[in-house]
């Protein structure tokens, strides 16, 4: 079996310091410590005070490049924080605590790690992990909100078990991922420092606590645009109402409803340079939804539809000239001229049309075939191929349309 979990960019020789704070989730650090020099990269590892209270400064000691490193004032360098800073190509802080997102925020430097990520000019990533109270609290959110403007990377936690046998949001992203956003920092890719925001999937719109109205599409083509962008550089975000597994993107924001996929894509939206819209978005919910299971013994209910949010639509009447926008048009007959009608209507610039009547296109298989048209008028038909091939050559032409943009 191939190890999805490995970075898919090679980090030889690219120096990273890890930073490491006081929280629980301090001894995955040590995996993360792991993986990054099984990558090749050449790590250096700062721990806080706190951080000492959970993991021992020798394990990171023995498993990465160089001696772990505590203290401002303890070492034989009389400016331990500078030396670092200015020779990192890379600072990655997992896990990153309120309190050090906190100060990181503020300019706060009072210890070897906050001194460091000041005196950088190297990206700088942070995995916070906390409690759902503390990652919920606006304080956080805004400090994240702070960081993320100065062009820091965010690896959102996920949500699962927490300490102390609660449940939610907070829990330090996997190992793998937090590699593969530091891969992605670094990569050198067509897409390199391009952001990227990928839907995927189909939304489910619930008529009750247990049906929902819903459609074929299985997320496989987003998930391969996903993949494949992350793959050549950028820095992506998966929207996605898919259950896959997602490992080497920068986020991945799960969703169920159009709603919810609306919230997320266009509270994103300007801060990134392209958005792929390849998710089948209902385009009607069941007007009403009950809080309790419909019963059979109530009789037949009669559904009443109404409209969702048309997203692609909105980020057409939004986009800017900088950005790069691509829809997806499903359709089953009069496959060109209805997707061009959409294009025009979407004010897309590029839209993938597939028919998603044939057997080995569109919906739930692994192959897709194409016609992709551009807001130019020119078209292009994509012979059948495997769906991260069309992932490859849809982000070609993405390429070519940002390098146009410039
Ligand atoms: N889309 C969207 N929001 C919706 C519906 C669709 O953002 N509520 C996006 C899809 O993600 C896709 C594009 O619009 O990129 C076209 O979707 P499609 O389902 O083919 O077309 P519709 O606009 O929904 O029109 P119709 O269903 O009538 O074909």
């Amino acid at each position: 079996m191939t190890d999805t979990s490995a970075p898919l960019v090679s980090l030889r020789g690219r120096r990273v310091i890890l930073g490491v704070t006081g929280g629980i989730a301090a001894y995955k650090a040590v995996e993360v410590c792991r993986r990054l020099v099984d990558a090749g990269a050449h790590v250096a590892p700062v721990l806080t005070d706190d951080a000492l209270r959970f993991v021992g400064a020798l394990t990171f000691s023995a498993l990465a490049s160089e001696p772990a490193r505590t203290s401002l004032f303890d070492g034989p360098d009389p400016i331990p924080h500078t030396r670092l800073g200015q020779s990192a190509d890379l600072i990655v802080v997992a896990p990153a605590t309120a309190k050090l997102l906190g100060k990181y925020a503020a300019g706060i430097s009072d210890d070897l790690l906050t001194a460091t990520l000041l005196a950088t000019r190297a990206p700088v990533l942070v995995a916070p992990a906390m409690h759902t109270e503390m990652w919920e609290h606006p304080a956080v959110q805004e400090n994240l909100t702070t960081l993320r403007r100065r062009g820091v990377h965010v690896v959102d936690p996920e949500a699962g078990r927490l300490a102390g046998g609660d449940e939610g949001e907070g829990r330090l992203a996997d190992p793998a991922r937090i590699v593969g956003a530091v891969a992605a920092a670094l990569a050198t890719g067509d897409l390199a420092g391009v952001r990227v925001l990928v839907t995927a999937g189909g939304t489910r719109e619930p008529l009750d606590p247990v049906r929902f109205v819903g459609n074929r599409s299985s997320g496989k083509m987003g998930h391969a645009v996903a993949d494949v962008a992350a793959r050549r550089g950028a820095a992506v975000t998966l929207v996605t109402a898919a259950d896959h597994p997602a490992t080497d993107v920068v986020e991945v924001v799960r969703v169920e409803t159009a709603d919810e996929m609306a919230d997320a894509v266009l509270g994103r939206f300007a801060e990134v340079d392209v958005v792929v819209m390849a998710a089948a978005v209902a385009d009607f919910r069941p007007k009403a939804t009950t809080a309790q299971k419909l019963k059979k013994h109530d009789g037949v209910p009669e559904v009443v539809l109404e409209p969702t949010p048309d997203i692609l639509a909105t980020l057409g009447e939004r986009k800017q000239p900088h950005q790069v926008l691509v829809g997806f048009a499903a359709e089953t007959e009069h496959v060109r001229e209805h997707a061009a009608t959409k294009l025009a209507a979407k004010r897309v610039d590029l839209m993938v049309a597939n028919d998603v009547s044939a057997p080995d296109a569109g919906f739930e298989v692994d192959t897709n075939r194409a016609v992709l048209l551009y807001s130019s008028g020119s078209a292009e038909e994509i012979p059948l191929m495997p769906k991260p091939d069309l992932a490859g050559l849809i982000l070609d032409r993405i390429v070519e349309s940002l390098k146009g943009n410039q």
